[in-house]
C-alpha cells in the first residue's frame, strides 16, 4: 500500500494548531487550509506533466502543466474545508461531492449526497477528508469511485488512525494515502486519539 506521511515541520505546526483544544473555529479552518496545500503539494509530487515550449521575456524554455488533473472529491462536511485549497493548487481540476454523516452509535456512514461524474476510468481522484478514523466513510467513498471505473484513488487526510489505514489496506483496490500523521488509536467512541476532536464540528459547529 502506498502510504505517505507528510511530517514536514510546517505541516506538524498546522496540525498542532488543529489539535489544540483552545483553537477557535476561524483559526482551525485557516490551519486546515494551509495544511491542505501541503498535502496536495506532496500528493502531486510525482504526477505526470506535459511539457510545452514557451517564451519567457528573455528566452525560449520548457513549460509544464499537469497531464491529467485529478478529480477532487471533498467528503462533506469536514472535507469542504480542504476543497478550495486543493482547487487553488489545481485550478483546472473538476470537483465532485460526497456527503456522509457517521452514525454516532454504530459508526456507520450514512450517505446524503452523491454528485460524481459517471465515468472515472483513466482519471486520478483525490478524496479530501481531514479524518480517517474507522475508515468506513473513506471505504464507502472509494467504492463509489471504483464502481465508476476509478483505479487511481488517493485519500488525503490531515490525520489517520491505524484502524482506518488497515481497513483501506484490506480493500481489493487499496487507495494511496497521504496524511500528516498516523495517530495512536481509536477510543471506544470511534474518535482518533490523540486526534483533534470532530473536524466538522470544529470548523462549522456541532449540528
Ligand atoms: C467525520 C470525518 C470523516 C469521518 C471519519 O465525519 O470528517 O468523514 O467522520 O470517520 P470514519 O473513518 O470512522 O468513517 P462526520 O461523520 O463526523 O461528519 P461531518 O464531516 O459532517 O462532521
Amino acid at each position: 500500500m502506498d502510504l505517505l506521511v507528510v511530517d514536514h515541520p510546517l505541516a506538524k505546526a498546522r496540525l498542532s494548531t488543529m489539535r489544540d483544544a483552545r483553537t477557535d473555529s476561524p483559526t482551525f479552518r485557516a490551519a486546515l487550509h494551509e495544511l491542505t496545500l501541503m498535502l496536495v503539494y506532496e500528493a502531486t509530487r510525482n504526477a505526470p506533466v506535459v511539457t510545452e515550449r514557451m517564451h519567457t521575456p528573455v528566452a525560449r524554455t520548457d513549460g509544464y502543466r499537469l497531464k491529467n488533473p485529478p478529480l477532487l472529491v471533498p467528503v462533506l462536511r469536514a472535507g469542504l474545508g480542504m476543497a478550495d485549497q486543493a482547487h487553488q493548487l489545481i485550478p483546472d481540476a473538476q470537483m465532485g461531492f460526497v456527503g456522509l454523516a457517521r452514525d454516532e452509535e454504530t459508526l456507520q456512514p450514512t450517505p446524503y449526497l452523491e454528485s460524481l461524474p459517471a465515468d472515472l476510468s483513466g482519471r486520478p481522484v483525490f478524496v479530501l477528508d481531514p479524518m480517517l478514523a474507522t475508515g468506513g466513510s473513506m471505504e464507502y467513498t472509494i467504492r463509489l469511485l471504483t464502481d465508476r471505473g476509478a483505479t487511481d484513488v488517493t485519500a488525503l487526510c490531515a490525520l489517520a488512525a491505524p484502524e482506518g489505514i488497515e481497513r483501506l489496506r484490506a480493500m481489493a483496490a487499496p487507495p494511496r494515502i497521504v496524511t500528516a500523521s498516523i495517530d495512536e488509536r481509536l477510543n471506544e467512541s470511534g474518535f482518533i486519539v490523540p486526534g483533534l476532536g470532530d473536524a466538522g464540528d470544529r470548523q462549522y459547529g456541532a449540528v
